[in-house]
């Protein structure tokens, strides 16, 4: 193993996470554990050079005052106790340690390298997930998304063709999307790769339905139908790829970060298949996932994608889909993103999208009455998506896209902006 470590241990502290940040910004790698950690699991992890141990106001974790056990301190690695007040006032002025007293601590005291980069951690994880795979066959669902994409590069890196992904077009990607998939996986990088065309069979189940939840339900209900079809007609596999990265795994936003259970990202296969889970990606960072992925060679517009969510145009395409409205969601999305790629902003707005109501509105074409549909384009920034203030976009960008939804879009006649926060609304409209 190439990387030295520091461990936090969480002593009911807020800020594990920003100091195992920091701690990583260093160029040292760092994870959280729980207090209550043995010597014994200490000292199975691999190149330890450090301890923090990250308390808040009294040490309290889930209303219980906790210590570390006594060997512990006796194990023979450097310890830092770091005990920070919650209380607001304080917080801000004495929340982690100082960046002095963390460099002199993880790297006079502890002697730790400073050899935390993605090489590092590309040939760590090679090697680990050779040991644990062996000349096993791993499944993985390769959405397309930024972290099934980067651990099917990983995998592919590692065990090469024992590797088996499965993509599901359900016909509610977006324009070009499961396409670039089987390019960029089966065609450039050589991976086994089965494509399920299943565009007939979801817009099928889905045809007269209209309620939000309802299509939410049928959606993620079928891809797993469907993934876990795809499954049985394979023989031989052990192992579930996941693409589960460090926030699924420790609780954000509570009293404390403990390492929970991991998220089951496809889940709901049956309890017959029983696979044992493989996760390369489950210590990284959301930044940290994308430079992995560039690191191994993905394409930017794969690395760099924005959001999107599971159920895709599905939920963009109010109430009861019909592929007629279903393409004027693709191809004014398919607009919309060229546009902002040209102008630059696909690198500082969150998310942007277009939506088709279910609704038409009069209007004329070639001096004549039309009656079609309306595209209302959506643009919004947050740093967590529970809350969402809207771009305010330049009015040539919105001409310029209007104008290119209704000349290049068929039985559209009508652009509109949301100019809606959220709250009152969520970023999707459904
Ligand atoms: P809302 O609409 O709740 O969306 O304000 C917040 C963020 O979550 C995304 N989103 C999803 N992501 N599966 C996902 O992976 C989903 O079912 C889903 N629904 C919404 C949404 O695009 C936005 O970024």
């Amino acid at each position: 193993m190439k990387q030295d470590m520091i461990v936090i241990l969480d002593l009911g502290s807020t800020e594990n996470t920003t100091l195992a940040r920091e701690i990583r910004d260093l160029g040292v790698y760092s994870e959280i554990y729980p207090h209550d950690i043995t010597v014994e699991e200490l000292k199975a992890l691999p190149n330890v050079k450090g301890v923090i141990l990250n308390g808040g106001e009294n040490r309290v974790v889930d209303g219980v005052q906790v210590e570390v056990s006594e060997e512990l301190y006796d194990c023979g690695i450097p310890m830092m106790s770091v005990d920070h007040p919650t209380s607001k006032c304080e917080k801000q002025f004495s929340a982690l340690p100082n960046v002095e007293d963390l460099e002199s601590f993880i790297f006079d005291v502890c002697k730790a390298e400073a050899n935390w980069n993605m090489k590092n951690f590309i040939a760590d994880q090679v090697e680990l997930l050779r040991k644990q795979i062996g000349d096993k066959k791993v499944l993985l669902a390769l959405s397309g998304g930024v972290d099934s994409s980067v651990v099917a590069a990983l995998l592919l890196k590692a065990i090469g063709d024992q590797l088996v992904c499965v993509h599901v077009n359900h016909g509610l990607m977006r324009k070009d999307e499961s396409e670039s998939v089987v390019r960029v996986f089966r065609d450039e990088l050589k991976a086994n790769l089965i494509y399920v065309d299943a565009v007939d069979r979801f817009l099928g189940k889905l045809e007269n339905v209209a309620d939000p939840e309802q299509k939410r339900k049928i959606i993620g209900g079928e891809f797993i139908r469907v993934f876990e079809e795809e499954a049985r007609k394979l023989e031989g596999i052990d192992f579930l790829g996941q693409g589960t990265i460090y926030p699924d795994i420790i609780e954000s936003g509570t009293k404390t970060a403990k390492v929970v259970k991991s998220h089951h990202n496809v889940g709901g296969l049956p309890e017959d298949m029983n696979f044992e889970l493989v996760e390369p990606l489950k210590q990284l960072f959301k930044d940290e996932v994308r430079a992995c992925g560039l690191e191994l060679g993905l394409p930017n517009n794969m690395v760099f994608r924005q959001p999107f969510p599971g159920p895709g145009l599905g939920v963009r395409c109010l109430g009861a889909i019909t592929r007629e409205r279903l393409e004027c969601v693709r191809e004014s999305d398919a607009i919309l993103r060229d546009e902002f790629e040209k102008a630059g902003l696909n690198k500082t707005v969150w998310q942007y999208f277009t939506i088709v109501p279910d609704f038409k509105s009069v209007g004329v074409k070639n001096n004549a009455r039309c009656y079609e549909y309306p595209v209302i384009i959506r643009a919004v920034n947050t740093v967590d998506a529970m809350t969402a203030t809207i771009e305010h976009l330049d009015w040539a960008i919105l001409a310029k896209v209007t104008d290119r939804i209704l000349n290049e879009v068929p039985n559209v006649n009508r652009v509109c902006y949301d100019l809606s926060p959220k709250p009152t609304a969520t970023i999707e409209w459904e």
